[in-house]
């Protein structure tokens, strides 16, 4: 098991174009489980889905929300929390190396944010689309 779990590891870090932290790939690895337990056919995320995740505007309390909101469309470029005025570091790993690097603060932060955005929790594969998508942008 701890080989399989170390492979695809060095698998996972190698199919990406930066070197994603540790912490990103353990809980990709862990979101993986999660979804491939719901549904056994599930064979990888999807950088598109998580794209649109990233994009897809919904109306919350009356106005437009969606991740752009905050984050902009440029992920490597500072954001602006639309609630508190206040700048947010670029999202993109590839800008802002401390980014997605501790895992307690991408699921605390995907937590809220989806449900900001979505007014419920993402699901494994969701979490790990929008993963795949923002740590490749
Ligand atoms: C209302 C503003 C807002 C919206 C909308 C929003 N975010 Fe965030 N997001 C934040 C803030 C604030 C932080 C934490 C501040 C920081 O780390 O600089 C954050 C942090 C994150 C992190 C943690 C990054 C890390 O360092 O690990 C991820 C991942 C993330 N957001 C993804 C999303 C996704 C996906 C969506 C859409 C479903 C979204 N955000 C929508 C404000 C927002």
């Amino acid at each position: 098991m701890k080989k399989i779990l170390l492979s695809t590891i060095i698998l996972l870090t190698y199919s990406y174009g930066y070197e994603p932290s540790v912490a990103l790939n353990t809980y990709l690895l862990e979101l993986r489980t999660e979804a491939k337990k719901i549904n056994p056919a599930f064979n990888g995320f999807n950088l598109e889905e998580g794209r649109k995740i990233f994009f897809t505007k919904k109306i919350v309390d009356g106005g437009e929300i969606s991740c752009v909101t905050c984050h902009t469309k440029n992920l490597a470029s500072n954001g602006l929390n639309s609630k508190t005025n206040k700048i947010i570091e670029p999202l993109s790993p590839n800008a802002n190396k401390n980014r997605l690097s501790d895992i307690k603060e991408m699921k605390k932060w995907l937590k809220r944010n989806f449900n900001d955005v979505y007014k419920r929790e993402g699901t494994a594969v969701e979490k790990g689309d929008v993963l795949t998508f923002i740590s490749k942008n």
